[in-house]
């Protein structure tokens, strides 16, 4: 379902080049629980947005549901975006100037669900990270974990075939993660490949497996 190859990523900043990512592999299956830990700093974000497309790499490659990322184009790309993957960003990233509800019914609206259709849809997600009397709100009106389950429930209304989340539990109670981790493993048992950062050690035995990165790549824990 998804396949990187010896991926290479560089970013160029104010010290000069700084290879993230060193001849990375990984490989996750429908169904799968993949969660990825490593020191603050070490690429993991940089890792995710290059898995899920929203990033570019210097080399190597990358096979999304058989489809060779590099060989599709901007298109192909977009269209994969669109109807497979969901993600859960670190920092939210929820558009100011719509509310919960309508932020949750974006995706839908991208896939061509009709609006009674989305709407009920966005509003059953967003009951089920409890945020029923929150859905007319907006995302300033909110606090950062309603806005962090908010992001949740975005992605989760898509069933997407592959889930991206960066440390989705980082700014939830014991209870409130509890609740999104529950929206994540249903998705999984569903079918969908979860790829998950995580800080939080408490949560790795939920996963199918555990990868660390270090120097650039990955090694099962
Ligand atoms: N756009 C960019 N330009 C230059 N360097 C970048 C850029 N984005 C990230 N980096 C560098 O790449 C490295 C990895 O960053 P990344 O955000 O992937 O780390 P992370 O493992 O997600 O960290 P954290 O656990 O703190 O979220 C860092 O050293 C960072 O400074
Ligand atoms: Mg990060």
């Amino acid at each position: 379902m998804l396949k990187a190859k010896s991926i290479t990523k560089i970013y160029t900043g104010p010290e000069g080049n700084n290879k993230v990512l060193d001849g990375l592999d990984f490989e996750g299956k429908a169904g799968q629980f993949c969660m990825i830990t490593g020191k603050s700093g070490c690429g993991k974000s940089t890792l995710l947005n290059v898995l899920s497309c929203l990033d570019t790499f210097d080399s190597g490659s990358l096979h999304i549901n058989g489809r060779d990322v590099c060989a599709i184009g901007h298109r192909g790309i977009c269209k994969i975006r669109r109807q497979d993957i969901a993600f859960i960003f670190q920092g939210y990233n929820l558009i100011s100037s719509l509310t919960a509800q309508q932020n949750v019914e974006l995706g839908l609206k991208y896939r061509g669900i009709k609006k009674a259709q989305r709407q009920a849809m966005a509003h059953r997600a967003l009951c089920q990270v409890d945020l029923a009397d929150r859905c007319g709100y907006l995302p300033n009106q909110l606090s950062g974990g309603q806005q962090q389950r908010v992001a949740i429930a975005r992605a989760t209304v898509l069933c997407p075939r592959i889930l991206f989340c960066d440390e989705p539990t980082g700014n939830l109670d014991p209870d409130s993660a509890q609740l999104v981790m529950q929206n994540i493993i249903s998705l999984k048992e569903q079918g969908t490949l979860v790829v998950m950062i995580t800080h939080d050690n408490s949560l790795l035995p939920m996963a199918d497996r555990v990868l660390r990165l270090e120097n650039g790549r990955l090694t099962e824990i």
